[in-house]
């Protein structure tokens, strides 16, 4: 269980403030919000990025993951396999999700030479096997419909494994794959079920 009480930070001119909030065990949520509005402000500080503001977050997850936005773009290793290893740790599991993406003639390349797609499935679904708290920030965006469903397909796994997985998106359309709809304005967040 993850919970957040009393949370409050201050920008110049921008203010988050929860009062209480609880994620459960097993369940997906969605941060939905206008650009700018705090989603994710929000996921740092979950994630334990950014540590400047006031009140209590209390994680009990055992491992917490994040997918940053356009996470394709952060290339540290030298081969796609010794990129998703460095997420997963097991050789197995790294094995498993390159066969499972059909990127097994590919591992021994360049993380460069795949696609956006690719390398931000290939990253998401590394980061849903390794975590139990799965932070993914806006996943949707730039994605082709059936790169869009493989996503929300990890996202469901996830659930099924008893993870729990919270995304933001800023349009509405796409909180549809949520248990539970978290909608921030004012710097307020305000609950609903799906
Ligand atoms: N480190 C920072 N310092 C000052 N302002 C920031 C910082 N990070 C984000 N902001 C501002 O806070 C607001 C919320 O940003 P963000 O959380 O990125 O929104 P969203 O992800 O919903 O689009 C924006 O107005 C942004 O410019
Ligand atoms: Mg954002």
């Amino acid at each position: 269980m993850l919970k957040i009480s009393n949370l409050s930070k201050n920008y110049k001119g921008f203010l988050l403030k929860v009062k209480d909030l609880v994620f459960e065990v097993g369940k997906i949520y969605s941060l939905y919000g206008k650009n700018g509005a705090g989603k994710t402000t929000f996921l740092n500080i979950i994630a334990g990025i950014d540590e400047n503001y006031n009140g209590q977050v209390i994680n009990n997850f055992k491992k917490t993951g994040y997918a940053v936005q356009f996470i394709e773009n952060v290339i540290c290793k030298r081969t796609v396999k010794d990129e998703i290893l460095s997420i997963v740790i097991e050789e197995k599991k790294a094995e498993k999700i390159l066969l499972e993406l059909n990127l097994d003639d590919k591992k021994e390349m360049s993380p460069f030479l795949l696609s956006s797609g690719e390398k931000r499935l290939l990253f998401i679904r590394a980061v849903c096997e390794a975590f139990d708290l799965i932070l993914i920030d806006e996943p949707f965006i730039n994605l082709d419909r059936k790169s869009k469903m493989a996503v929300i397909n990890f996202i469901k796994m996830s659930k099924n494994l008893g993870k729990t997985v919270i995304y933001t998106t800023n349009r509405i359309k796409d909180v549809a794959h949520s248990d539970k709809v978290l909608e921030i304005e004012n710097g307020e967040i305000k609950t609903r079920d799906n």
